[in-house]
């Protein structure tokens, strides 16, 4: 945990902005694979992580914001869990850690919401995103969470968002410190180990214990696929082959989780052909343009339509669009290849509080979501500010499924030389990712280099 002070004051920050009633902020419970008592591994909510920082379940906390009182609700453990489970400090103990000297068991904690609705007061809670806590809001709250999705505070919704937007050093250095001693190792020795005969899973085993053997854990399902075309592949049967492209996109997650989300191609056997090279060098300056773009102030959506243009234009000069690139652009035909964001936010979330709703976190007030193919998957449109960490990672993809569907409806078809993509159907996909700070300047791309110029990556390779 980081020190007391960090989370009271980011509790006082947090009442500062809410304008009455109760705020509460749930921690997660354990969740069972197949029976109660065999657990998934447990991960902390990352809203409780951010104002309480405790990391074990079971916990409440409830903020006042009007008398400022604080309470964390939880139990201590009986001498019967602490044979199975080993000792845990106490609630008070727990409480104290956080800063927050009021402590109640959780028995209490529906009595006292039910005694604060009674007084009419506003209950702030945040839309959960396990069935459990649905069920549990429903009826501690005496309504449906199904059905109603005003019962959530919208208000709680924008002050926490605004709050956990902006990183501070000692955020900037967990997201930092993880990518230069975690997941940097694991792409230098993931491109060591992508030759042909390995198995995919074999490579994902290994970013994986890479992050064990640090005591991490990872901070999403590992990517690691020769079908980079399919673009959240978690399948890693695939025996590799001499000149396929491995795409892994994995990341650690630091000892207090936040995250870290990092993208490389590889080429398997060590060597990209002079097609593979064309298209990674597209994906290249997709990349290293968009992030020289990123600067308080500008929308992300321009960076996104930046990285669009460029891949747009390459991919026309190699001979597989047509046309002017502007109406290509606006109609999104450009999306046949590219058809996901340029990137997210990332904090305690790979996917920064996408718990609260990506309309609240990547687009604001000012934007709107597209309902443009491609466009519609920009998970980021707003405005970038100083202290924002996000993921920048343009991708190029041959998809054969949504080729042929598009070409089948004539979509496009005066932008689209589909006669000459049958023979990209088993190219792959290629993509590359970095997680950038956002300075009072400009940027900074966080963490210690990892390989990206082809020729970076090719020495790697055969080492
Ligand atoms: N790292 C996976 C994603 O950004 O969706
Ligand atoms: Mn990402």
């Amino acid at each position: 945990m980081f020190a007391a002070e960090i989370y009271k004051q980011r509790r006082k920050k947090l009442i500062q902005q809410v304008s009455n009633g109760l705020i509460l902020l749930f921690g997660n419970k354990e969740s069972s694979m197949n029976y109660i008592a065999n657990t998934y591994p447990f991960r902390q909510d990352s809203n409780f992580l951010y104002y309480v920082g405790y990391d074990v379940p079971d916990l409440v906390a409830m903020l006042d914001t009007q008398s400022g009182e604080q309470i964390l609700y939880g139990d201590d453990l009986g001498v019967e869990d602490i044979i199975w489970m080993g000792y845990q400090e106490k609630l008070t103990e727990k409480a104290a850690r956080a800063g927050m000297d009021l402590v109640r068991p959780m028995e209490r904690l529906a009595g006292d919401i039910c005694k604060a609705m009674t007084k009419n007061r506003k209950i702030h809670f945040l839309p959960p995103y396990r069935e459990e806590r649905k069920s549990q809001l429903s009826f501690l709250m005496e309504a449906d969470c199904n059905k109603d999705e005003n019962l959530y505070s919208e208000e709680l919704i924008r002050a926490i968002v605004a709050q956990r937007s902006v990183k501070d050093d000692l955020e900037i250095n967990e997201i930092e410190s993880t990518l230069t001693s975690a997941t940097r190792p694991m792409y230098l020795h993931a491109m060591k180990m992508a030759k042909p005969g390995v198995a995919e899973y074999e490579i994902s085993g290994m970013i994986e214990g890479m992050a064990l053997q640090q005591g991490l854990a990872m901070a999403y399902p590992i990517i690691c696929s020769v079908n980079g075309e399919i673009l959240h592949n978690h399948y890693h049967g695939n025996i590799m082959k001499e000149g396929q492209l491995l795409i892994i996109d994995a990341g650690a997650e630091s000892k207090l989780h936040y995250s870290t989300d990092i993208t490389r191609t590889i080429p398997v056997g060590g060597k990209f052909s002079s097609r593979q090279k064309d298209i990674y060098d597209l994906v290249l300056k997709a990349e290293l343009e968009a992030i020289s773009k990123i600067q308080p102030g500008i929308p992300y959506r321009d960076v996104h339509m930046h990285a669009a243009a460029t891949i747009a234009e390459g991919i026309k000069d190699l001979g597989l669009l047509k046309g002017n690139v502007d109406d290509i652009l606006s109609c999104g035909a450009h999306a046949l290849f590219f058809p996901h964001g340029i990137g997210h936010m990332m904090g305690l979330d790979v996917h920064d509080m996408e718990d609260l709703g990506e309309k609240y976190v990547g687009y604001g007030d000012e934007f709107q979501r597209s309902e443009q193919f491609g466009l519609a998957y920009l998970r980021m449109a707003r405005r970038l500010e100083k202290g924002f960490v996000i993921t920048v990672e343009p991708g190029i993809y041959f998809i054969p499924p949504l080729i042929e569907k598009w070409e089948a409806e004539g979509k496009h078809k005066d932008f689209i030389r589909y006669d000459k993509l049958k023979s990209y159907f088993d190219f792959g996909g290629i993509r590359i990712e970095d997680d950038v700070l956002v300075t009072s300047d400009g940027h900074r791309v966080l963490g210690d280099p990892i390989p990206k110029t082809i020729g970076e990556v090719e020495q790697v390779c055969t080492l």
